[in-house]
């Protein structure tokens, strides 16, 4: 059963992405956050940099090592890494109004709704003084994609997938140790059907805009590294 591989081979691209067109995008979500009698933001928060931040996002199953990666390309490339899963579980310990069902739905392996999943990033870009960011693990599903697009609206450069069989990410998550409430084979197994049902859409979305990166992750942590440098190298 786990020796299914994913056959997305043909998710590659080779478009470049479009700050230009950012910057329009962003110019509308900002005219569309003002309601017309008022003319104050309806939605303050991100709005309030003085520049569009840059969003690359960065997608792939579990344990494949979308944080290993995303760490080092932050370190590399001047990026803030900003991981959904820690956010969330930092909301599970600072006990906040919906840690008890952030801490149940990661429990049981499924997808936070993401009206809360994108307000806690909104509100985590717009307190941060950085402006270039990696966004490890999102979007989880065409759900949280499309309340990305209405609630911050910024259309990333990049769209990174690590691509991996299931048999190796179950293994490297049973191997990791980090503690996890998720990190066992009920809970795993879970996360690659909901991967394969959620997340492979968002990746085909993406891969049909011209903004995939399909990264073939069995390997060294270096030489994984090594396929992701001519991506953000200048
Ligand atoms: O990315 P990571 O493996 O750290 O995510 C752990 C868990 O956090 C996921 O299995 C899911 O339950 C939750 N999560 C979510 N929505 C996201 C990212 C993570 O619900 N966009
Ligand atoms: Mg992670």
């Amino acid at each position: 059963m786990l020796r299914r591989v994913f056959s997305l081979s043909t998710l590659i691209s080779s478009a470049k992405p479009s700050p230009l067109l950012n910057q329009v995008a962003y110019g509308l979500s900002f005219l569309k956050a003002f309601s017309t009698d008022t003319l104050k933001p309806v939605e303050a928060g991100i709005l309030s940099k003085a520049t569009t931040p840059t969003i690359n996002f960065v997608l792939g199953g579990p344990g494949v090592g979308k944080g290993t990666q995303c760490a080092r390309i932050a370190d590399t490339y001047g990026f803030t890494h900003l991981s959904v899963g820690d956010l969330l579980r930092k909301e599970i310990s600072s006990n906040s109004e919906y840690g008890a069902m952030i801490l149940e739905t990661i429990t049981k392996g499924k997808i936070v709704s993401s009206e809360v999943t994108v307000k806690l990033l909104k509100s985590t870009i717009d307190s941060s003084k950085t402006n270039r960011f990696l966004i490890d693990g999102f979007p989880r599903s065409e759900e949280n994609r499309v309340t990305y697009e209405r609630i911050i609206g910024i259309e990333p450069e990049v769209v990174l997938f690590f691509d991996c069989d299931e048999e190796e990410m179950l293994k490297r998550v049973l191997h990791r140790n980090q503690g996890r409430v998720d990190d066992n084979v009920d809970t795993t197994m879970e996360r690659l059907k909901v991967f394969e049902a959620y997340t492979l859409p968002v990746i085909r979305y993406y891969s049909e805009k011209g903004k995939l990166y399909k990264i073939n992750a069995i390997g060294t942590e270096d030489e994984i590294f090594e396929r992701v440098k001519p991506i953000f190298a200048p």
